[in-house]
């Protein structure tokens, strides 16, 4: 492992709150990783901040009528706080506003620029909007996109296919300010040679050579992130415009370039430099050691969304720079859904952070509770789904019935049996711990892989490990017998050992719980280096908690959601699923056909409408849609085309009662004489179904 460690998580836009798909993407597993680097004594810095630029900011202020500076103020301050709430322990949460994030933006680009070679100058047409006197960059543009046909592709991008775009590939564009189509005007822009850098990429990428050394293993990459990234360089790579006509943004550092400023996905990576100088000048530390020293590790944690400004602009602007260390994983995830569909603010479709701590604040360790939830199902390497049913299993099952019980009954049993003490015993621990120390290795292997769904469901089976070994030597049954029995000692001193370990273990999955288990056991707080010294202690065969040592009482760590003598639990997630059930009727509501205008009675009165009861059906040669009927109206029998041959098989429709408008002209349908009409509805799922009176009811009697 190497000396130092340098973390990023993607600068989330200050432009809205952020949903638990954000926090399953770039923030949990970046918090799992460097937590644990941590308790291995590492030294380690984890960069995030806000994304304070570009049109995502300034359209939300259009939208909301305030201020780019209130919206970003608003965001960061939200967004700051509901991260430390949730336990994401950032060493620096900055934003790309700040002073010391310009400079070092507009440092970036002048030494890139006076380098010579990277850039280049171009003169070029751009859509403008001459209503609003402005160029119309990247969302401020809307059009179909060329690749899918989504009607509301952006200018920079299609959000419905992914599709990279430039404003010009927009089929019928128009403005987002003034709601117009835009005209051309001629602008100047400074673009970043991206093409000069791809042989270098493609054997970074590839083979993980750089400069002729190995810089990074190829296989540990994911193979999505991989793939993304070749599919991008074998479509070439072109020059890309890093400037653009905005009033918001960090002004371009060139006399000649008044009004432009740099393009927000020049700046917002380089606020991981700023964000990591401004936590260095806090600290009293040099922050050119985590970004330049060949001793430190860097890795991006991103969603896959990222990927190409994170393993190709980025690292090429940074090997252009030439002083700055480049990634050695950029271990994307995929997205999270949420029911089975995509988060949608405006669909009210999903759940944002700060709503969940808010409408879960009665539930007991609510942080850990999701936390947990969302590295169970973390979209790893495939896009993954958000269910509220399997955030009560994954809670009751995994959480409270073998974690939770685990400790609780190690503690009870130790306050029963020894007054709360660590029994005497002369066990090998060396011995008896080497599964479980076996395991606590596969763990450690699976975090530095990424594999935190693997390393969390690994942390369960330590634990599973100790109930089982509970339950088969059952302390309980040999107390009765022999209350002084060594095999009772033997076991809750093995048992106890196993939840101070978990107590470590837990702690980058599980923050808020492990220092609980701590205190239980009477442990000293986590710190640096914690499980270091754990590990070294259990590879010496040393006890973590000695014997003698005195314990606290036993406290519920989590309450099961179903229990059936307090469903209040339930009551809170149950909440969540009827809102979801809300919008989903909403919808259909919205989608029913729309009212028709109103009629006098005497035109309903027009109707007769008949009971009958169909009595034979068969399909319409050559027509899909038609079927044939019989219908028997009591006095007489009719004969009744329908178009309901996609819903019904006729051969089960004999017996069905219907009801009729007897008196419909006849009109001929495919040479067949319909006389009348049956009345279908559709339901929810859009399936037809015959509207028909009570059961019992006989043929031909009048509806009114
Ligand atoms: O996609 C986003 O939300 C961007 N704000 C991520 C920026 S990551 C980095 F480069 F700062
Ligand atoms: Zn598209």
């Amino acid at each position: 492992m190497s000396k130092r460690y340098l973390i990023t998580s993607a600068l989330p836009y200050a432009n809205g709150a952020l949903h638990l798909g954000h926090l399953a993407g770039a923030y949990l597993p970046a918090d799992i990783y460097v937590r644990y680097l941590r308790l291995l004594g590492k030294d380690v810095v984890w960069v995030c901040g806000s994304d304070e630029h570009g049109a995502a900011i300034t359209i939300r202020a259009k939208k909301e009528g305030v201020t780019p500076q209130e919206i970003i103020d608003k965001y960061h301050e939200l967004n700051k706080s509901t991260f430390e709430k949730l336990g994401i322990s950032f060493d620096y949460y900055h934003r790309t506003s700040a002073p010391l994030h310009h400079e070092t933006s507009q440092e970036f680009f002048l030494k890139l620029y006076d380098k010579g070679g990277e850039f280049e100058e171009r003169e070029v047409e751009q859509y403008y909007d001459a209503d609003y006197d402005q160029f119309l960059a990247d969302r401020y543009i809307v059009g179909t996109c060329p690749k899918c046909g989504h009607a509301e592709a952006y200018g920079d991008q299609c959000e419905n296919c992914g599709s990279d775009l430039s404003p010009i590939e927009l089929i019928n564009p128009r403005s987002t300010l003034s709601g117009k189509s835009p005209v051309l005007r001629k602008t100047k822009h400074w673009y970043f040679k991206l093409e000069k850098h791809e042989s270098w990429l493609r054997q970074w990428i590839e083979q993980g050579q750089l400069d002729g050394a190995l810089h990074h293993d190829p296989k540990t990459w994911k193979r999505h992130v991989v793939g993304q990234c070749l599919s991008w360089l074998d479509g070439g790579l072109q020059p890309r415009a890093i400037t653009r006509d905005l009033p918001w943004g960090i002004p371009v550092p060139l006399p000649e370039a008044k009004g432009k400023v740099l393009y927000v996905w020049f700046d917002a990576p380089i606020g991981y430099i700023s964000s990591t100088r401004q936590w260095a000048k806090e600290q009293g530390k040099d922050w050119e050691l985590y970004w330049k020293d060949k001793d430190t590790t860097l890795i991006h944690f991103i969603g896959k969304d990222n990927i190409v400004f994170h393993c190709i602009v980025f690292p090429a602007m940074l090997k252009a720079h030439g002083d700055f260390n480049l990634p050695v994983n950029v271990p994307a995830n995929q997205f999270l859904n949420f029911e089975g569909q995509k988060f949608s603010k405006s669909r009210g479709w999903g759940i944002e952070q700060h709503e969940y701590l808010e409408e879960f604040r009665d539930f007991p360790n609510k942080e850990d509770a999701l936390r947990y939830a969302l590295i169970r199902n973390m979209p790893e390497n495939k896009d993954a789904d958000f269910k509220w049913d399997e955030f009560i299993d994954f809670h009751d099952k995994e959480l409270a019935d073998n974690l939770g019980n685990f400790v609780n009954r190690v503690i009870v049993l130790s306050n029963n049996y020894f007054s709360g003490a660590v029994p005497q015993s002369g066990v090998s621990l060396k011995e008896a711990l080497s599964e479980v120390r076996a395991l606590a290795q596969r763990l450690t292997e699976e975090i530095e892989s990424f594999s935190f769904r693997q390393a969390v469901l690994t942390l369960m089976e330590i634990s599973s490990w100790g109930n089982t070994h509970l339950q088969d030597v059952s302390p309980w049954k040999l107390y009765k017998e022999d209350p002084d029995s060594q095999a009772i000692k033997d076991c809750l001193f093995i048992s106890l050992q196993i939840v101070a370990l978990l107590s470590l273990l837990s702690e980058p999955f599980i923050p808020f719980t492990a220092p609980r288990i701590r205190r239980l056991l009477g442990l000293p707080a986590i710190q640096r280096g914690s499980l270091k010294d754990a590990f070294s202690q259990l590879a010496s065969g040393d006890a973590l908690l000695p014997a003698g040592q005195a314990i606290g009482k036993a406290e519920l760590l989590f309450a099961k959601i179903v229990d059936r003598k307090d469903d209040s639990r339930l009551q809170i997630v149950n909440r969540q699923r009827d809102k979801l059930q809300q919008v989903l009727a909403a919808e259909q509501a919205s989608q029913r056909p729309p009212a028709k205008p109103e009629i006098q009675y005497d035109d309903f009165s027009k109707l007769d409408l008949r009971t009958g009861t169909i009595v034979a059906a068969e399909k319409v040669p050559k027509a899909d849609k038609l079927l044939k009927l019989a219908v028997d109206l009591g006095t007489e029998q009719r004969t009744i085309v329908s178009g309901i041959a996609q819903h019904f098989d006729p051969e089960q429709l004999p017996g069905q009662p219907v009801v009729v408008v007897a008196n419909l002209a006849p009109r001929k349908l495919r040479g067949i004489e319909s006389q009348g009409m049956i009345l279908t509805a559709e339901n929810e799922q859009g399936q037809l179904e015959f509207v028909h009176a009570p059961k019992g009811w006989g043929n031909g009697f009048e509806i009114k």
